[in-house]
């Protein structure tokens, strides 16, 4: 039995060989990512990604890490601000999810503003103090470690600089949450059939069934701003989107 082939033992959100079986699930949706989120999420997540974008005091010029950046879509709209003086890097551990990125780059007006590399999250390979803004789209969930993950956000924002984190959260009132639950348990996994095609990856869960169950334990709301807060972020505020299916979290790094 080789490592792709073990168990995964669960516990909670978090488990045992979860990088591992993270890795496989990106592998394998990384063609369908950017229809699937925008069939799953109607169209709106573009806008939950603007409304993030619209807090960053932008001035151009400003360098700029994406963490997690997936197929890039955030990057992209970070280049767009931060212009033909500014420099946008992504960053993320799968390289199928990377060449998605890398192929829609090459269409850009100004490629050169964006580099993507491949990188763990839990290990950023820069140096302290080199960023004026680190954002993360959609990927806590998804990390092994989520204290360490903003720590290392936090180490490579400049002082003086910010870090911003967007996910998915459960909406507070009752009827959203129990509309948004059964939308999320029943309807995404269902939907995530057509590509996924029920296959377990790591003798663990589809692709698209991980998704709901990412959100197990997951903290939200005050409970994640205190994890930014112990990570050292200071001045940090969070803001709902769309009744609560999305949190942004944010903070400056001051010393
Ligand atoms: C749900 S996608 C989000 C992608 C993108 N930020 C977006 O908003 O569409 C999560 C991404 O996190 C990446 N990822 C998960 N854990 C990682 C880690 N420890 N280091 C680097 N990338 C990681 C995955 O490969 C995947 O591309």
């Amino acid at each position: 039995m080789n490592n792709k082939q073990k168990k995964i033992e669960v516990i909670g959100h978090q488990f045992v060989g979860k990088e591992e079986y993270i890795k496989r699930v990106f592998q394998n949706i990384a063609p369908y990512y950017d229809v699937m989120n925008k069939i799953m999420t109607w169209g709106i997540v573009d806008r939950w990604r603007h409304l993030l974008i619209n807090k960053i005091p932008f001035q151009g010029g400003e360098k700029v890490l994406d963490v997690c950046t997936g197929t890039g879509e955030m990057a992209f709209l970070l280049a767009e601000k931060v212009g033909i003086e500014g420099k946008v890097i992504g960053i993320d551990f799968s390289q199928e999810m990377l060449q998605c990125a890398r192929k829609k780059a090459a269409r850009l007006k100004h490629p050169e503003i964006v580099t993507f590399v491949r990188g763990d999250a839990l290990k950023l390979p820069f140096s302290a103090d080199t960023f004026d803004y680190v954002i993360m789209g959609f990927a806590l969930r998804n990390i092994t470690d989520i204290l360490e993950a903003v720590k290392e956000m936090i180490r490579v924002c400049k002082k003086g600089g910010m870090v911003f984190c967007q996910d998915i959260s459960c909406p507070q009132n009752l009827i959203l949450k129990a509309g948004f639950k059964l939308y999320f348990t029943q309807f995404v996994p269902l939907l995530g059939r057509l590509v996924d095609k029920g296959e377990k990856l790591c003798n663990y869960l589809p692709a698209y069934s991980w998704l709901p169950l990412s959100l197990q334990g997951f903290p939200q709301g005050e409970e994640m701003m205190q994890h930014f807060i112990d990570a050292g972020l200071q001045e940090g505020k969070y803001f709902t989107i769309s009744g609560g299916i999305v949190t942004v979290y944010w903070g400056k790094k001051i010393k």
